[in-house]
């Protein structure tokens, strides 16, 4: 464990990473497994990025579970995935808040199966006080439903007269999304080989660095995290200045 953590620079940790968790069916193929399969092993890797995160100083972690679009799945792992949801948040709620971590969702959660809201519902309202690490889960969510609902809120408040439309900022639209709450993500990170974005937080990465890894989602574990800020560590954030203004106030 000492050698994994020789190149990390401790003064340089994201406050906010973020996960596309790719890969889990595919890797259950090689494995000669049905999908679900691998999805349960996903798990196994959520919880130990939790840990790591809890470890190096990471304060939030937001990990895309279930978008929009994978409602059109086979039915029979939709169900699969809702079980496996309530599962992990039965077995897992109480650990989570012996070591102070808080859980939050974005999405559209009233539409998830009963007793998801139900379990979901539970084990956020037992951590809401818990500082440690901020674990936010997208659950049915897709970056524009989000966007669209953000607009219609507004349209509603200026409809109503209590915003001009010369309020409308860049703070009034991250106040209302569902990251309200949340900084923008320093880093995202993508498992599978697959180089997109599938409708995740468009909004909010607009400046974050991308990360993308081969390794499937049941694979990317602590070493492979510690490796991705590493090479996170190594890039230079600009926004949109020179490298010579950033070297300049160094
Ligand atoms: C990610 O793994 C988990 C979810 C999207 C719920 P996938 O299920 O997408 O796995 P692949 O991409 O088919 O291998
Ligand atoms: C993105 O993965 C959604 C989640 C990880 C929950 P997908 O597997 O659904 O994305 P696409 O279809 O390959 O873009
Ligand atoms: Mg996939």
């Amino acid at each position: 464990m000492t050698n994994l953590y020789t190149n990390l620079d401790q003064t340089n940790i994201p406050k906010h990473v973020a996960f596309i968790m790719d890969g889990n069916g595919r890797w259950a193929k090689s494995q000669g497994q049905h999908r679900l399969f691998g999805h349960a092993a996903g798990v196994e890797s959520v919880k130990e990025i939790i840990k790591t995160a809890r470890e190096i100083g990471v304060q939030f972690l937001t990990m895309y579970a279930f978008s929009t679009e994978n409602w059109n799945r086979p039915a029979e792992e939709v169900a699969g995935l809702m079980d496996l949801l309530v599962q992990a948040i039965t077995n897992e709620t109480d650990d989570m808040h012996k070591n102070g971590v808080r859980l939050l969702t974005i999405g559209d959660i009233e539409a998830l199966p009963e007793g998801c809201v139900s379990s979901l519902k539970e084990a956020i309202d037992k951590t809401k006080d818990n500082t440690a690490l901020t674990l936010i889960l997208a659950l049915n969510y897709s970056a524009r439903w989000e966007i669209t609902n953000a607009c219609k809120l507004i349209a509603e408040k200026v409809k109503q007269g209590v915003l001009s439309t010369d309020q409308i900022t860049e703070d009034q639209i991250n106040k209302t999304l569902n990251t309200s709450m949340i900084p923008d993500p320093e880093l995202l990170i993508r498992t599978s080989g697959e180089c997109r974005i599938s409708n995740f937080l468009l909004w909010q990465l607009s400046y974050t660095e991308l990360y993308f890894t081969a390794v499937q989602w049941p694979e990317f574990r602590r070493a492979e995290f510690i490796h991705a800020i590493c090479a996170f560590q190594q890039r230079e954030r600009r926004f949109g200045l020179t490298s010579e203004q950033l070297n300049e106030h160094k």
